[in-house]
């Protein structure tokens, strides 16, 4: 006889993007249809999720759609429901630190999307009173279990870099504008107004606060270029609206260990690399590319000896002088990777470390973004007390 953990969890926000296909269909009906968090022989967590959102027809249809039984506007009723252990959230930004105040006073553990809230002082206000309340919490930082990021962590720990120098991140693609003759824009139009909790800084730069820290070092100081290069879209109704938020970020982070990371961040460009996320890591003894799922070493002993002549054909093919690394394992969906340790760590106590104290972390680092674009100057990283 199996024993079963049936953890009910409501998902605020499931209807959009995120909610919708990473977090329901990629992760927690994929672990359901898996049967469960396997724990041991005879032990599994079985997530049962409610879908939570304002609009019953769209939860009607989501919940009929994927055979989901519980679903429901009233997110109190929900919230006072002792079976449900465990609120998330995927709302937009702005909306977060409401719905996370709420299940904190229902006692619930919190799991919630990036960035945790719209100012470092909310962010870390939302995990000083969880934690007072002695709830678990977490935030998805999701990148750190791409394939193409664990390869490359791989390649960190075994010293394969020799002393690592720089890191070149280079994210973002084309996001159509809209309108009656051209392509509808493939993210949601508030990621463009500012007023709705958009921007690119807003978004990206809590990603990279957790993937620099967690593969290269503690950021000391940063600088930060915003952009809003597309004045005008248009949005999911049809109609144009005046863009406020930068859809590009041009910023440099200087680590407490030396190292130098660039990170382009841009919704306004055309991808002629090998993904549309690549870092570029280059060390004394080797360097790495790794993209979302594929990693690419070049070892010093390999590396070719270019000289500078544009009067002649280009001699190098430079992009087969790497070497794919192998997968030598088979890699999970990054979202569901995290879920299935957030779900061990409420139901067996197991370790978790990418808390809300991390998220405000993000939120810092995009707050200090924002400020160095706005001042035109460096600034420095203090520790979050
Ligand atoms: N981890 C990642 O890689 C990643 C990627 C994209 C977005 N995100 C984050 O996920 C969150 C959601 O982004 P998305 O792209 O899915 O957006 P979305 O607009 O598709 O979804 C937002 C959700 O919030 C709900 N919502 C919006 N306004 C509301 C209101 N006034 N009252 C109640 N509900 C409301 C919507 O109905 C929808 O369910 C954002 O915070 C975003 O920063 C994370």
């Amino acid at each position: 006889m199996i024993k079963e953990h049936k953890i009910g969890i409501i998902m605020n926000g499931v209807t959009g993007r995120m909610g919708t296909n990473q977090h329901l269909i990629r992760s927690i009906l994929a672990i359901r249809n898996q049967g469960g968090v396997r724990l041991s022989a005879g032990e599994v967590i079985m997530p049962d999720p409610i879908l939570i959102g304002r609009n019953e027809e769209k939860l009607r249809e989501l919940a009929h759609k994927h055979g989901i039984e519980r679903y429901s506007t009233n997110l109190d009723h929900a919230l006072a429901d002792p079976e449900n252990q465990i609120y998330f959230d995927s709302q937009t930004t702005d909306r977060r630190a409401e719905g996370v105040r709420k299940a904190i006073a229902a006692k619930k553990a919190i799991y919630c999307e990036k960035p945790t809230a719209v100012s470092t002082e909310e962010a870390l206000a939302i995990y000083h009173e969880a934690t007072a309340a002695g709830l678990k919490n977490g935030v998805v930082q999701d990148k750190l279990w791409l394939p193409g990021l664990l390869k490359l962590k791989r390649l960190i720990d075994s010293g394969f870099f020799g002393t690592i120098l720089s890191v070149r991140g280079e994210f973002g693609y084309w996001v159509f504008e809209g309108g009656e003759d051209w392509q509808p824009a493939q993210r949601p139009s508030w990621n463009y107004r500012k007023e709705d909790g958009g921007g690119i800084i807003v978004d990206m730069l809590c990603h990279w606060r957790y993937v620099i820290d967690n593969l290269f070092g503690n950021v000391k100081s940063l600088s930060c270029l915003g952009a809003i290069h597309i004045p005008e879209r248009v949005d999911e109704n049809g109609k144009t609206y005046k863009c406020t938020a930068d859809d590009s970020a041009y910023a440099t982070f200087e680590l407490e260990n030396g190292v130098v990371a660039h990170f382009n961040s841009s919704w306004t460009v055309r991808v002629k690399r090998e993904d549309l996320l690549t870092l570029q890591v280059d060390g004394t003894h080797g360097s790495a590319v790794a993209g979302l799922r594929n990693c690419w070493t070049q070892h010093r002993v390999n590396t070719p000896k270019p000289v500078w002549n544009p009067d002649i054909e280009n001699p190098f093919d430079f992009n087969s002088q790497w070497e794919e690394v192998p997968a030598n394992a088979i890699y999970d969906n990054a979202f569901k990777v995290q879920w299935e340790m957030f779900l061990r760590h409420v139901v067996k106590n197991e370790p978790f470390r990418w808390s809300l104290l991390e998220g405000a972390k993000g939120v810092q680092m995009a707050e200090l973004g924002l400020e160095s674009w706005q001042k035109r100057a460096w600034v420095d990283v203090k520790p979050l007390v």
